[in-house]
């Protein structure tokens, strides 16, 4: 039996990108504040837990995406939060980037968090509640070296973010940029910032769990408030 007043009890959230760093943190966040947390990523295996059902998604492929929400929505509801934050990142100055890697970064960062905006809007505009988080980055506003393809598809990101918040203003729907700088996570392992100088060193970069706390604080706020943007840096770098 989970406490009552835990402020998600009867929630249902949406996390992409939930099998490990940031997503699978926010996942735990969400399902420790009592939600019931649908997490989607390639490599998870379909099943239910207490308060937790995976779906194996690559949410770049727009039938996937299509399928899982329909899903979701047919077997367990409409989301009352929806947290994109499947992701990919590689650092190479643009004049090495191939096609292949700029449309895959475009494909997993900028394109995924439409299709899942796309899938769920309808639905929760029709409901006039819930709340859409996108994983964002300090590449969502910063210009970095290394991050053409990233960039791109990061201010794309926050363009999508702005637009949607206006056309769902007054709607009761609710959108949170979070915009985070170098986390501790897996996609730091091909870099190895610890020895490339200029890089935040691991030890001082921000926790999964910091980004976590982030979302459940835009998700907790009372619905007279909305959480439009939180940035987020390591204090130490
Ligand atoms: N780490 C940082 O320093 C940092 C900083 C700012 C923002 N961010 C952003 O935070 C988000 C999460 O990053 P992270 O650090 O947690 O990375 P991570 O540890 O590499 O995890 C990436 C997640 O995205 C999923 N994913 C990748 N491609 C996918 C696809 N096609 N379909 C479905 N899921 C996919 C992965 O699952 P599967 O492989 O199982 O599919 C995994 O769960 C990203 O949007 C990233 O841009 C990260």
């Amino acid at each position: 039996m989970i406490g009552a007043d835990l402020p998600l009890v009867g929630k249902l959230a949406l996390v992409t990108g939930a099998s490990r760093g940031i997503g699978l943190a926010v996942a735990e966040e969400l399902r420790a504040a009592g939600a019931h947390v649908v997490r989607l990523a390639r490599s998870l295996t379909a099943g239910t837990a207490e308060r937790q059902t995976d779906l194996p998604c690559d949410v770049a492929d727009a039938h996937q995406v299509d399928d899982a929400v329909r899903r979701v929505l047919t077997e367990r509801g409409v989301p009352d939060i929806v947290v994109n934050s499947a992701g990919t990142f590689f650092l190479k100055p643009v004049d090495q980037t191939t096609t292949a890697d700029f449309s895959q970064s475009i494909a997993v960062n900028l394109t995924a968090a439409f299709l899942v905006a796309r899938a769920v809007i309808p639905h929760l505009r029709t409901r006039r509640a819930g709340h859409l988080v996108t994983i964002g980055s300090l590449a969502d506003h910063v210009a970095l070296p290394g991050n053409a393809a990233y960039a791109a598809a990061k201010f794309g990101v926050r363009g999508i973010h702005e637009v949607i918040a206006v056309e769902l203003a007054g709607t009761g729907v609710r959108t949170t940029l979070v915009s985070p700088g170098p986390v501790d996570t897996e996609m730091w392992d091909p870099i190895d910032p610890d020895n490339q100088p200029g890089f935040t060193r691991r030890q001082d970069m921000l926790r999964a769990e910091d980004v976590a706390e982030a979302v459940l604080f835009a998700v907790t706020r009372p619905p007279r408030a909305v959480v439009t943007e939180i940035r987020l840096m390591p204090s130490r770098r």
